[in-house]
């Protein structure tokens, strides 16, 4: 246990590191299943064929934006009228999957990493694309691990644009280039790197390979890895 705390000490103090950053689906929780769910049920009754594969480029987008996507994957066109009232289809079933969710479906490992940030005096913020997010984290009694939380209905440009990254970085009272971002979507890494953040892709490496690291899922980066981002 004493080794432990010298590495982390060690580590924190070679590290710029002064925030970490984590998006919430896929991320924190394994919401992002329930939107591809969601998703793949608004394109059966489209008749759109709609894959894991496809659903990646919804990941990390807004809502309309992810209906938009979803409108050039099955190549058909609709009014914004309709636009809106399907993407509040699946949102109405989203949000039906989520409220049914426990504080056991926090991926494994997360609230431990974020309370070991905490106590080296980093600070942790959460910036989802997601007018749910505050919802999702009251539901899963997380509410009080972040310091900031930024999401979907305070912001007017979604990753990849790096609106949300920067606005979190602010309320932190952080320079972006001492920010450490945790994002499972290409369009979060992206939104990261344009925002001059460090980035840790949860994921595949094939799909994330923008990110500075990546490892295959939250709980599998460890406080010592901070010492890597200088
Ligand atoms: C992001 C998800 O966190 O939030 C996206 O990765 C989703 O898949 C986006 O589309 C917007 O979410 P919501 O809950 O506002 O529809
Ligand atoms: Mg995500």
């Amino acid at each position: 246990m004493k080794k432990f705390e010298i590495e982390v000490k060690l580590t924190v103090d070679l590290t710029l590191i002064k925030a970490c950053i984590f998006d919430l689906d896929g991320v924190i929780v394994d919401t992002a299943r329930y939107h591809f769910l969601a998703w793949k049920r608004l394109a059966n009754e489209l008749g759109i064929e709609f894959t894991e594969t496809d659903n990646e480029r919804l990941k990390g987008v807004s809502r309309i934006r992810s209906m938009e996507i979803l409108m050039e994957i099955g190549g058909i066109a609709l009014s914004e009228h309709d636009k809106e009232k399907l993407a509040n289809k699946k949102n109405a079933w989203f949000v039906d999957y989520v409220e049914r969710m426990m504080p056991e479906e926090i991926f494994p490992g997360v609230t431990a990493l974020i309370h070991q940030l905490r106590e080296q005096g980093i600070k942790v913020g959460l910036a989802s694309s997601s007018k749910n997010a505050k919802t999702v984290i009251q539901l899963l009694h997380i509410q009080n691990e972040f310091e900031v939380v930024v999401d979907g209905n305070m912001i007017t440009h979604s990753k990849p644009d790096p609106e949300i990254f920067l606005l979190a970085a602010k309320k932190l009272n952080v320079a972006p280039k001492d920010c450490l971002v945790f994002e499972d979507a290409e369009a979060g890494v992206e939104a990261a790197l344009a925002a001059g953040m460090w980035c840790v892709g949860i994921g595949s490496p094939q799909q994330l390979s923008k990110a500075h690291k990546v490892v295959a899922r939250t709980s599998d980066f460890a406080v010592k890895m901070l010492a890597d981002f200088t």
